[in-house]
């Protein structure tokens, strides 16, 4: 009697035993990235009328002395089985993949929003120049970094002697005289105006490469809008007016202006800019040096031999152009002092801009 007991009680350990390792398989063999399929294999599996928890209710009917190499392989099965249903919930959560049907939507999120970067001051500021000349009706233009003679100096009236077409001053592509690195975005003016035919209204965003030793005040990269505006009867007046409106948005509507009679090649007349100082409120200050007055640009009417050079007909049209360094403005606006910072990308510098898009 007791013999037969044991006989019987063999053969089921033999069957719990099969059944052990099928049930292993098919645990490491499962997967699935819905979190519901999940669920459904988790009640399957381990849920009260599981596959893996009937195996334990059978257990313990096991005769004593064969309990103990079972149990173990028992044990492994029921800790695999919830190790392979965490693992898996893991996958599909991380992965997004939840479906809106059976994805809890009201559950809270999970860790610490992810930080968001921070744009760089050039981007900002570039950005804000640009979008206040858009508001105006201005469009933008892109130009190449690597240029020729003619777009950067010939065609914007630099005679053949003039000092900026000197290595000094420019990269030139060795052995290659005629390709050189554009040393102002006025070359995109060019560009617009040899395949457009009036009217023009664009401001160019760029970066310009000049030959000058790094400090904290001078970089042989920096960035520059360009802006341009060409129709019939364009007068000095309209350039003004333009460019006080730049001045209020950009740095506040108490903003005065102030040009200055200068020279550039390109432009007839031509006058360089300055702002109140936004820091003293025009009283004087250690930034404007005492004067109460900021240089921020260089503008003009554009030259007549500059239109007729690109195409477009002098007699009967004008227009003015302009252009500024974006560092000098961000500067400006930011009272960072030295411009190595604009390049050095040290994150705790760039991190102060996180607030602003
Ligand atoms: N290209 C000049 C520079 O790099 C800036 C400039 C001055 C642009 C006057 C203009 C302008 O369009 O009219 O210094």
């Amino acid at each position: 009697m007791k013999c037969r007991k044991r006989g019987r009680s063999r053969s089921k350990q033999r069957i719990m035993k099969q059944r052990i390792e099928e049930l292993l398989g098919r645990v490491e063999g499962f997967s699935s990235r819905a979190a519901g399929e999940i669920e459904d294999f988790r009640i399957r599996m381990l849920g009260k009328k599981g596959e893996v928890t009937a195996l334990l209710e059978e257990f313990r009917t096991v005769a004593p002395e064969l309990k103990r190499e079972l149990g173990q392989r028992l044990n492994e099965l029921k800790t695999r089985a919830m190790e392979r249903v965490n693992e898996l919930k893991a996958g599909a959560e991380s992965s997004g993949m939840e479906s809106a049907a059976t994805g809890d939507m009201t559950r809270p999120g999970e860790g610490t929003a992810q930080p968001v970067a921070s744009r760089h001051p050039i981007s900002l500021t570039r950005n804000e120049i640009v979008g206040i000349f858009e508001r105006l009706g201005f469009t933008v233009a892109d130009g190449p970094e690597i240029e020729d003679d003619r777009h950067v100096f010939g065609a914007l009236n630099f005679p053949p002697e003039h000092p900026a077409r000197d290595m000094q001053d420019t990269f030139f592509v060795e052995r290659h005289p005629d390709v050189l690195l554009r040393t102002h975005t006025s070359s995109i003016q060019v560009r617009v105006m040899e395949t457009t035919q009036p009217p023009i209204r664009v401001v160019c965003p760029g970066r310009v490469f000049r030959n000058e030793a790094i400090s904290y005040r001078a970089h042989c990269i920096f960035h520059q809008v360009e802006g341009l505006y060409i129709d019939e009867g364009v007068s000095f007046a309209d350039m003004k007016q333009t460019l006080l409106h730049f001045a209020r948005e950009m740095f506040g509507a108490e903003t005065k202006i102030r040009l200055r009679p200068s020279y550039f090649p390109f432009t007839e007349p031509s006058a360089e800019m300055d702002v109140s100082c936004n820091l003293c409120g025009g009283k004087g200050c250690p930034v404007c040096k005492g004067t109460g007055w900021l240089e921020i640009m260089g503008c003009g009417m554009v030259d007549p031999n500059v239109l007729n050079a690109c195409g477009i007909d002098a007699d009967k049209y004008t227009g003015f152009a302009f252009g500024m360094g974006v560092e000098r403005i961000a500067m400006l606006k930011y009272g960072v002092g030295d411009l190595r910072l604009y390049f050095e990308n040290d994150v705790r510098f760039l991190n102060q801009f996180s607030a602003a898009i």
